[in-house]
């Protein structure tokens, strides 16, 4: 009955499935490569040139034994990818002439048929598999070298134009600083200046010691940029076109890169940072303030403002000249009918951030379903907190707890409803293909995310609290001591985490629906408690390295790193011609290279569009808060 545990390294447990976790180099290669690319430079040589991507689908042909085993190995989707769907670049020109002229078809005129059956037939007479091209992207030469710019090109290369003179201009107009309040032309024009732009960039705030119990954010943001950006290079090696993919699987072998695999939840902190924040910066402010809840609409309107032309510019720079900058056989179905064509038909979502609820919006610079997360986030904590602000500390408790577990319990209705793992995994395939229900069911959605937030809300009054008293307790060894365990601590529910990425059967519904609920709030009670021993001076939490000056810089770039950083993965992407080796070393490097270009492009990012923006809002927020007070 157990033939196919001849192949099951891994012990099979109970019954078999026929899936094959592990098979040895020597018959791996019997497995046709997952993807090829042939020589496009020198195809686009010849006159005439075509050049082909096809995406091939393997059936069952000829009772083959090989398409079990490919079906069985594929099986295995959390460590393996699916080899039954195959990409190859292809020069018909070249390639498939023998088959064309035997067959009497027209290369120009029959493409289609001619690139299936060619492919088809290499593929029975090489492995006796039979393909069906279910997608294709090709390039003739004739098509090359000519640019198409189009009218949103030229509004984006407008608007561009526009703030560069705005800087020029605002550079050189000297502004008497007595002035300032009111807004005039010449006080909009003073926001675009550079050089005051930088120094406030540059300029380490000491003043605020309310505000400087949040200095170590800066090393935790500019730490979490970098872990961000190492995680979204990996999809540069593990999308497949790579040399060698089965030494990315091997990678889920090792018990550390599995933890960097589960490791998606880090941006559960930035959340927790949005509702932490919220509350204690309303708290200090309304000592000095009277808020009515008339303010929220006009704070959201303010956080849109301030988030939104950043995200704008890029986005909208991926939808126009992104277009133009590279070539390549995989240029336009990933690029130019990829993420561009999805930025143009998207653009609005991005814009009002509800790109995370589309589920066709994947690959528009797809890192921003952060940003629509956290805004459809704040405005719900932001209500949450003017419902509760005046009420007893007893109703407080009791809101936010329950507010808690509901947000605990929309995750793991979702993994029930829709049959979900238990977090956004990073399969092979899912490096591959971009598209997977647990990333856009789960992870991206603003509701589900709500947890880590609540924890910081609830924090926020704690530390206030904390802080009015005058709570502290410098010395006091145990709180420094866990204060040093707050980074292990992340680390050790990562590799929790990580357990679910095992060979096996899948874990019970009653597990997953567990994980799901408990493990953004798990990660919001660590950093809360980071922020507690903050306040309580605590020194393993405020003395050591995270409050070193020289993360602040890097601290207030991290919203421009963490938009622009993308660019260079999808360029590196977007322009390879020949499979990329698979090395995490490479790729560590290549992560500190796209970190280190996108921190110093952030800062002609910040002068010329987020500083502009966010004094101009200050300009105006002064005016409307004063009319606020007394
Ligand atoms: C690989 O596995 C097959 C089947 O399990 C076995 O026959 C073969 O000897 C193995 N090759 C090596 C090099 O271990
Ligand atoms: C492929 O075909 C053979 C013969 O018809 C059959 O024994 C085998 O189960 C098929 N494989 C799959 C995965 O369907
Ligand atoms: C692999 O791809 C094939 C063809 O689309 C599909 O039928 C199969 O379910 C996939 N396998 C897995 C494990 O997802
Ligand atoms: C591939 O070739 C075989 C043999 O010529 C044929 O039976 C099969 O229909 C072809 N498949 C496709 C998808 O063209
Ligand atoms: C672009 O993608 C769409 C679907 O996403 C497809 O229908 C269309 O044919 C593609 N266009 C090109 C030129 O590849």
């Amino acid at each position: 009955m157990c033939k196919l545990c001849f192949y099951l390294v891994f012990l099979c447990f109970g019954q078999c499935f026929g899936v094959i976790y592990h098979l040895n180099e020597t018959e791996y290669e019997k497995l046709p490569r997952l993807s090829d690319l042939e020589n496009y430079e020198k195809c686009m040589e010849e006159s005439g040139g075509i050049y082909c991507v096809a995406h091939l689908e393997l059936y069952n042909y000829s009772n083959s034994k090989l398409y079990t085993l490919i079906r069985e190995y594929s099986d295995h989707a959390l460590k393996h990818y699916n080899y039954t769907k195959l990409d190859r670049g292809i020069c018909v020109t070249q390639t498939c002439k023998n088959y064309a002229r035997n067959s009497g078809l027209d290369i120009n005129r029959d493409l289609a048929v001619v690139l299936e059956g060619c492919l088809n037939e290499t593929m029975i007479k090489k492995y006796g598999l039979s393909a069906r091209v279910y997608n294709k992207n090709c390039d003739k030469k004739s098509d090359k070298n000519q640019l198409h710019i189009d009218f949103y090109d030229y509004v984006f290369l407008g608007v561009f134009v526009t703030l560069l003179m705005l800087a020029l201009i605002g550079s050189f107009c000297e502004v008497d600083k007595n002035q300032k309040k009111e807004i005039s032309g010449k006080t909009f024009i003073a926001c675009f200046s550079v050089p005051e732009n930088y120094k406030q960039l540059t300029a380490i705030d000491q003043s605020d010691p309310r505000m400087s119990i949040f200095k170590s954010a800066h090393a935790f943001r500019t730490l979490a940029s970098f872990f961000i950006v190492h995680a979204h290079v990996g999809l540069m090696i593990g999308s497949a076109f790579t040399a060698d993919p089965h030494t990315f699987e091997k990678a889920y072998e090792s018990a550390v890169l599995r933890i960097t695999f589960s490791g998606m939840n880090i941006v559960q902190y930035f959340f927790f940072m949005t509702g932490l924040l919220l509350t204690y910066i309303t708290l200090v402010k309304a000592e000095t303030h009277r808020f009515s809840w008339k303010i929220i609409p006009t704070i959201i309107v303010l956080r849109w403002w301030r988030l939104t032309p950043s995200a704008a510019m890029v986005v909208a720079f991926s939808a126009t000249w992104m277009r133009h900058l590279g070539s390549g056989p995989l240029w336009t179905s990933w690029i130019v009918n990829g993420s561009s064509h999805q930025c143009r038909r998207y653009f609005w979502a991005h814009i009002f951030y509800v790109n995370n609820y589309i589920p066709e919006d994947v690959v528009c610079v797809f890192q921003t379903w952060y940003i629509a997360a956290d805004t459809q986030i704040f405005i719900a904590a932001i209500v949450i907190h003017f419902a509760i602000r005046n009420r007893s500390t007893k109703f407080k408790t009791i809101a936010l707890t329950a507010l808690l577990l509901l947000s605990m319990a929309s995750p793991a209705l979702h993994v029930w409803w829709q049959d979900l793992d238990a977090f956004s995994m990073q399969k092979p395939d899912v490096y591959r293909t971009l598209i997977d229900d647990n990333f856009r069911r789960l992870h991206v959605l603003g509701h589900n995310n709500l947890g880590c937030c609540i924890v910081g809300l609830a924090t926020g009054h704690l530390i206030y609290w904390l802080q009015q008293n005058k709570i502290q307790y410098p010395n006091f060894r145990i709180g420094n001591l866990l204060c040093w365990c707050v980074i292990p601590m992340f680390i050790v529910v990562l590799y929790f985490s990580s357990l679910f990425i095992h060979d096996g059967e899948r874990p019970s519904l009653a597990l997953r629906m567990l994980f799901a609920g408990t493990n953004r709030a798990l990660f919001g009670f660590i950093a809360a408690f980071w922020a507690v021993g903050v306040v309580m001076n605590f020194n393993g939490c405020s003395k050591a390295i995270m409050e070193w000056p020289g993360w602040v810089v890097p601290g207030r770039l991290s919203y421009g790193v963490y938009l622009l950083h993308n660019i260079f993965i999808e360029l590196g992407q977007g322009m390879r011609t020949q499979l990329v080796p698979v090395s995490f070393y490479n790729m560590f490097f290549m992560a500190v290279g796209i970190f280190t270009v996108s921190l110093v492009l952030a800062i002609p990012f910040h002068l010329l569009v987020e500083a502009p923006t966010a004094r101009l809002m200050k300009l105006c927020y002064e005016e409307k808060l004063n009319k606020k007070t007394n």
